[in-house]
């Protein structure tokens, strides 16, 4: 086949997707296929309509590529893609409609309320602890979570004042979550498969954007040493996220554990409809678990795309 592999854009992600696209387009490279690779910009289509792939292989991260923008232009130009189409990219980009569409069906997510970012000087949303995260980012880009330790000698002050370094000062709006205690856990979706359950130690406290792509400052450990029923309680719910968001291909969904709390404490946070494929990135990692390597991953999600 000859695919273009879509990577970079300008997200706050644009690192990430051209290191998961370089992978993808080398495996692919591997398997036979021809590979054009794009790092996206605004002439996009042109480039697109130019190459006249028989698949556009989706390793953009962020918006617009996983926000459903470059889904609803493919979709115009009749353009076969990899992962979820458009109004699935939509909805699990939102952390907000995310929790619309999956609460009412029972899938366990912590409550939330969207505000503004002017509001949190004057006073705390949440009792702390608690995360204020931008609605629509990936990566942790943007989070913050605030502690009691937080206080006049701390980081943030009490209430947290907007001189302070944090996602107020960038975002209008972010998304406030009573901060789950406990552990990091993720499980990946190929198809209709549930991979396996997957815990993030990270070495510095919280998986942040560098936990995440700085090798040896998080441990992950696959499967993760939790009990069967909290392995098996995260392998059904990320097989019924996937299900319900009309999701194709791969996801990731991403989970806190309180493990005082046995499964009540089990919290979906999101689903990640265009998980990262870098060399750290753990759909790769659990495939690789199940006896996958990288490249047969990826010819899987280019099935799927050609179901
Ligand atoms: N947003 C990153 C790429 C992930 O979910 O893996
Ligand atoms: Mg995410």
């Amino acid at each position: 086949l000859h695919i273009v592999v879509l990577m970079g854009g300008w997200s706050a992600e644009r690192p990430v997707s051209l290191q998961s696209g370089a992978g993808i387009a080398d495996a692919l490279e591997s398997l036979g296929h021809r590979v054009t690779r794009i790092d996206m910009g605004r002439d996009v289509a042109a480039r697109l309509a130019e190459a006249t792939p028989d698949l556009v292989f989706n390793a953009l991260h962020g918006s617009p590529g996983e926000d459903g923008t470059v889904q609803g232009m493919m979709d115009l130009m009749g353009l076969r893609y990899t992962h979820s189409g458009l109004a699935t990219s939509v909805i699990a980009i939102d952390k907000v409609l995310t929790k619309q569409a999956l609460v009412p069906h029972g899938i366990p997510m912590p409550g939330g309320r969207i505000v503004k970012s002017a509001d949190i000087h004057a006073a705390d949303p949440l009792s702390r602890p608690y995360v204020l995260k931008p609605v629509n980012e990936g990566s942790s880009v943007g989070v913050a979570i605030v502690t009691d330790a937080d206080g006049p000698g701390g980081n943030y002050g009490n209430p947290i004042s907007p001189d302070a370094q944090g996602p107020w000062q960038e975002f209008d709006e972010l998304l406030a979550e009573p901060y789950i205690r406990g552990r990091e856990l993720t499980a990946a979706v190929l198809g209709d498969r549930a991979l396996g359950v997957t815990e993030l130690i990270p070495k510095n406290g919280w998986y942040d954007f560098n936990a995440k792509y700085t090798d040896g400052l998080t441990t992950h450990v696959c499967p993760a040493q939790i009990p069967d029923e909290i392995a098996e309680a995260c392998r059904s719910l990320a097989l019924e996220a996937h299900r319900l968001l009309g999701c194709r291909g791969a996801s990731r969904s991403d989970f806190r554990w309180d493990d005082e709390r046995g499964v009540d404490g089990l919290f979906l946070l999101e689903v990640n409809t265009q998980p990262g494929m870098t060399p750290l990135s753990l759909v790769p990692e659990q495939a690789r678990h199940i006896g996958m390597s990288y490249a047969e991953l990826v010819q899987a999600i280019v099935d799927e795309a050609l179901k």
